[in-house]
């Protein structure tokens, strides 16, 4: 374990901000975590994966713990089904295609997410109609103070949309170090429901799709829409779609009758961000080094020499701006990192 000092973090972080650690370790093993955990230089560490759902927004007065525990292996199965267990290192799009290549259904729809395993139960990464939850079955986190592993069942970890426990009353307090998924062996269910998969099939020639036609559908769907974060820095939706009272949304609807609008119950109804941020006028225009993305206005992104800082002013410039022509307030979805 070496620890580095005075480390940029421009290519930890798919913004590609150039901001600097004072303290930069990379561990590849539970017991160097737990290890480094007790170091009290790396109290008050920021956890880092692959950097694709963070906002440094300056140099860093704490060190950086880079996680890098790799390992992928099946630990339990049956006829129908299989544990698999990942090490938080694990590239999350590897633990797909691997999965896929052993013929493990569950996952496919979550193609090209960027980042690592152990941030994926974070905020329940979801997509094209699949989220973490579906396919969880447990994790293994460390925790911070004591040193101790926990093992964390699906119902302790409250995942909602983009949320779980770990970003609210534990947030801070455990190390992902392991997560088991519970996946499928044979008779796949797709799903194919959401976001043109199916018409992309179609496109593809696909009459009877397999794990991998779904995944190539999703990736193909993706490219299209989402700036590659190694050619423009961003970190995919840099907001929640926010959930308003249906009162609120039929208001909405009133005037933009075409808005599209997402029942959750019969008291809530999902807005699409991108949609509000497109009629508030900030689809593809430029403010300086920032913007909103001209496929994706809920993509914020860095044009090459932006800072955190201004990166945050244009996120709150949008927020400004939503809110006073929808009513609607805005979340942010990436994690902003003093
Ligand atoms: P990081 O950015 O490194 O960390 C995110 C947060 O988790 C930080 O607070 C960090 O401290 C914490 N953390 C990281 N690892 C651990 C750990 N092992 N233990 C405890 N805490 C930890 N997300 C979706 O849900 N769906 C999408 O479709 C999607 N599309 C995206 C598209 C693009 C182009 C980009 C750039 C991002 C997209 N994201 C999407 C967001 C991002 O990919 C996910 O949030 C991903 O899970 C982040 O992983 P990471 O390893 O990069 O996390
Ligand atoms: N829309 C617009 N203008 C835009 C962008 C979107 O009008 O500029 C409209 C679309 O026409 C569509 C609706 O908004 O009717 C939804 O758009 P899209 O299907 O592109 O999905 P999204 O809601 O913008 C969410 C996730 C993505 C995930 C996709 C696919 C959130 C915050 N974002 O995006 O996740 O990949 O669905 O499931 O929930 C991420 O979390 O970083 C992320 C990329």
């Amino acid at each position: 374990m070496e620890v580095k000092n005075q480390v940029s973090l421009a290519e930890f972080n798919s913004f590609g901000l150039s901001v600097n650690a004072p303290l930069f370790l990379e561990v590849t093993s539970s017991l160097a975590l737990q290890k480094v955990l007790k170091d009290p230089r790396f109290k008050n560490a920021l956890i880092l994966g692959g950097g694709s759902n963070v906002l440094l927004l300056q140099n860093l007065s704490r060190p950086v713990i880079k996680i890098s525990i790799p390992g992928i292996r099946v630990v339990e199965e049956n006829e129908q089904s299989a544990i698999v267990s990942a090490g938080a290192g694990v590239v999350w799009h590897d633990l797909v295609m691997w999965c896929i290549a052993n013929n493990l259904g569950g996952i496919e729809n979550l193609s090209l997410i960027p980042g690592l395993v152990g941030a994926a139960p974070i905020q329940n990464i979801g997509a094209y109609g699949v989220e973490l939850k579906d396919v969880f079955h447990n994790a293994i986190g460390i925790g911070r103070k004591t040193g101790d592993s926990k093992i964390f069942e699906a119902e302790d970890c409250e995942f909602g949309y983009r949320d779980s426990i770990f970003k609210n009353e534990l947030k801070d307090k455990y190390v992902i170090t392991t997560l088991r998924l519970s996946l499928i062996k044979s008779n796949h269910k797709l799903n194919l429901e959401y976001g043109g998969i199916s018409q992309t099939l179609d496109e593809m020639g696909v009459v009877a799709p397999t794990l991998d036609d779904v995944a190539r559908a999703v990736i193909r769907i993706r490219r299209k829409k989402l700036p590659d974060p190694s050619k423009l820095g961003n970190a995919g939706s840099f907001f929640k779609n926010p959930i308003v009272l249906k009162s609120k949304a039929a208001k909405i609807i009133k005037d933009f009758p075409n808005m599209p609008a997402f029942t959750i119950d019969e008291n809530f109804t999902k807005i699409p961000a991108g949609w509000l941020i497109e009629k508030a006028g900030f689809k593809g225009k430029v403010f300086g080094n920032v913007g909103m993305h001209k496929n994706q206005a809920l993509v914020l992104v860095n044009y090459g020499a932006a800072t955190g800082a201004e990166l945050w002013e244009h996120a709150q410039r949008v927020m400004g701006a939503v809110l006073s022509k929808f009513d609607v307030e805005l979340e942010p979805e990436v994690n902003l990192i003093n």
